[in-house]
């Protein structure tokens, strides 16, 4: 998600994590809370569940939500997998939004994405230096290309959200560098979340092998919670600092989603308002799951 979509009370405890107020810290960014749940939270159990809905709004999972987040999780697999198989030279990336499209609606699924804040389609698809938030169109992809294909479903009013980067052909050693290393990072973060760890811990953790790998990390767009609805706190980066920001606590679910510059971090948006791209052109590359936090460390709703 991007950082500058998120609102918060000015008075309530900044979503970075950082213990200072909003309107001491991260305001002056503009960011903007989606309160549109698509499904209502359900009403916190205990004092801890209502602790992080106030101070953080952050809404926890119970046992039922999970199982239909999990459910939308598994489509969101099933329609990557889809793609994969049917992924070639010569299409065009209106044609894989095509396949998500309908086997998401064949599924009695809806795609998040589609009219989200005015995004005109079912996924996204990003190609080499593209970032994220590829829109598709009538671009053909070639061999030698990796494209990130990003599918979020709604499935009985439950959000997952998942994405991979494939090649098309044989690949540079440069496109193989940048698609193992996003993927390291992805699986890297994965493994810091356990209940106890912070939200800093995941971000530390990939920042560091990213940076050891003399790669960049994207800081422009972040991970983020979700399930009730497409983007909720917290925002999870991919950077920071090891025991900063939200402790985590089981029942949060978010996603994780690193995007790894082989050049430098920064990233402009197009002219067409969403594809996002590197500055200096390196490649990009991305995965993402949707990750719940569970007594003893984590389960993926969205595995692969
Ligand atoms: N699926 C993306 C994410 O991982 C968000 C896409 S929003 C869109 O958060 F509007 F660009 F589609
Ligand atoms: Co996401
Ligand atoms: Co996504």
């Amino acid at each position: 998600m991007r950082m500058q979509n998120v609102k918060v009370g000015r008075n309530s405890l900044c979503p970075c994590g950082s213990g200072k107020k909003y309107k001491k810290c991260c305001m002056n960014k503009k960011q903007k809370v989606e309160q549109n749940f698509i499904s209502k939270p359900s009403i916190p159990t205990n004092n801890l569940a209502s602790y992080y809905a106030k101070k953080y709004q952050i809404h926890l999972k119970k046992t039922r939500d999970i199982e239909l987040i999990k459910r939308a999780g598994k489509l969101v697999i099933e329609t990557l997998n889809l793609v994969e198989s049917e992924l070639k030279a010569g299409m065009t990336t209106e044609e894989i939004n095509t396949i998500v499209h309908e086997f998401t609606i064949k599924n009695k699924a809806k795609p998040a994405t589609l009219n989200y804040n005015g995004y005109p389609k079912s996924t996204c698809v990003s190609i080499d230096n593209e970032v994220c938030h590829g829109v598709p169109g009538n671009r053909v992809i070639k061999d030698g290309n990796i494209v990130n294909v990003d599918i979020t479903s709604i499935l009985d009013g439950y959000v997952a959200d998942a994405n991979k980067t494939f090649f098309v052909g044989e690949p540079s050693p440069e496109a193989h560098k940048v698609v193992s290393v996003a993927e390291a990072c992805l699986r890297k973060g994965m493994k810091k979340v356990r209940s106890g760890n912070t939200i800093g811990d995941i971000g530390w953790t990939i920042q560091k092998y990213a940076e050891e790998q003399n790669c960049s990390v994207v800081e422009a767009y972040v991970g983020h919670g979700v399930g009730f609805a497409f983007h909720e706190l917290p925002h999870v980066p991919h950077f920071g600092k090891k025991g900063d920001g939200i402790k985590l606590i089981p029942g949060m679910v978010f996603t994780i989603e690193p995007m790894i510059n082989l050049g430098k971090k920064e990233v402009k948006v197009l002219s067409d308002k969403w594809t996002a791209v590197t500055v200096d052109n390196s490649l990009s590359a991305q995965f993402e799951q949707t990750i719940l936090v569970t007594e003893n460390g984590y389960e993926s709703l969205t595995p692969f």
